[in-house]
């Protein structure tokens, strides 16, 4: 394949990139040593401020969540950088919001980067968000120093399934040339339908089993047939956030499993 020839219908990385999936279940085969190497020195060519983070790495299918054979957590990481200036004779200065809105970029950045690599190769990935609630766990079990925040975990191995890609907002939605436009109520809908369709088409919640309950006094309307991804995440972030043990116990209880094979978002 060459660069910068234009050509769009050949091209593999635009390819990969239109292609990928999270995947949430895996065979038993372990990827190699110089794979996962391949992966993480590819997600390290990403763009970085600063390269704030670490990524630290499980081999331990029995316990990686959706029995995946490695599970790589990304950690928003001050700790390297400091060691860097006290070398220098420097410590930090910069006020601790900046850095974590870098560091969480430079993270971000290099596990996309990876899970692109990861699909290049034949292997699947998904993220998991629930790691920045179990900091302390994670920190306890790989010994992380201080200022070492773990960010969000990504499961990773052979597919042993090939789901459907999930829909996106329309382009309309997305971008925006010169100016931020008035969206109508026509736009949104359009936007919103594009969502719920491609969801209901895939029936993911029946799947998946789960739709979130309603808190307070909210009767419930919906039904698989019709609760999809717009109603999905309102009742997601239109509720009150309880504390992150309160939220883990919900989670559990709604078929999220947060410490062995199950999960799902
Ligand atoms: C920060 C972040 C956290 C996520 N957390 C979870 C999770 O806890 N469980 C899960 O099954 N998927 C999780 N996902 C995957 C998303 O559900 C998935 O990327 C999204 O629904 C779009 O689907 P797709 O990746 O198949 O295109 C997460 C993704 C991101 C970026």
């Amino acid at each position: 394949m060459r660069y910068g020839d234009g050509s769009i219908k050949n091209n593999l990385v635009i390819q990969t990139m239109l292609e990928h999936r999270s995947i949430r279940k895996y065979t038993d085969q372990t990827p190699s040593d110089e794979l996962v190497k391949t992966i993480v020195r590819a997600g390290q060519q990403a763009p970085f401020a600063s390269q704030y983070y670490t990524v630290l790495l499980s081999k331990n299918r029995k316990r990686n969540p959706f029995g995946a054979p490695l599970l790589f957590t990304i950690c928003v990481d001050s700790h390297k950088f400091e060691l860097i200036m006290a070398r220098r004779g420097w410590r930090l200065a910069t006020n601790d919001l900046i850095l974590l809105f870098f560091g969480i970029q430079d993270a971000a950045y290099m596990s996309e980067n990876m899970v692109i690599a990861a699909r290049s190769l034949g292997l699947g990935s998904c993220f998991l968000g629930s790691a920045m609630f179990r900091a302390d766990k994670i920190a306890e079990e790989y010994h992380l120093p201080q200022r070492v925040f773990p960010l969000v975990q990504l499961a990773m191995g052979y597919p042993a399934e090939e789901p459907s890609p999930r829909p996106r907002y329309p382009m309309e939605f997305t971008l925006f040339e010169d100016k931020y436009p008035e969206l109508s109520a026509k736009m949104v809908s359009i936007a919103m339908k594009q969502m719920d369709d491609g969801y209901l088409a895939q029936d993911y919640y029946r799947k998946a089993k789960c739709m979130i309950s309603l808190e307070g006094d909210r009767k419930e309307t919906f039904t698989y047939d019709n609760y999809s991804w717009t109603e999905h995440i309102s009742r997601k972030w239109g509720q009150w956030h309880p504390e992150p043990k309160e939220l883990l116990k919900q989670l559990e209880k709604r078929g999220f499993n947060l410490t062995s094979k199950k999960q799902n978002d």
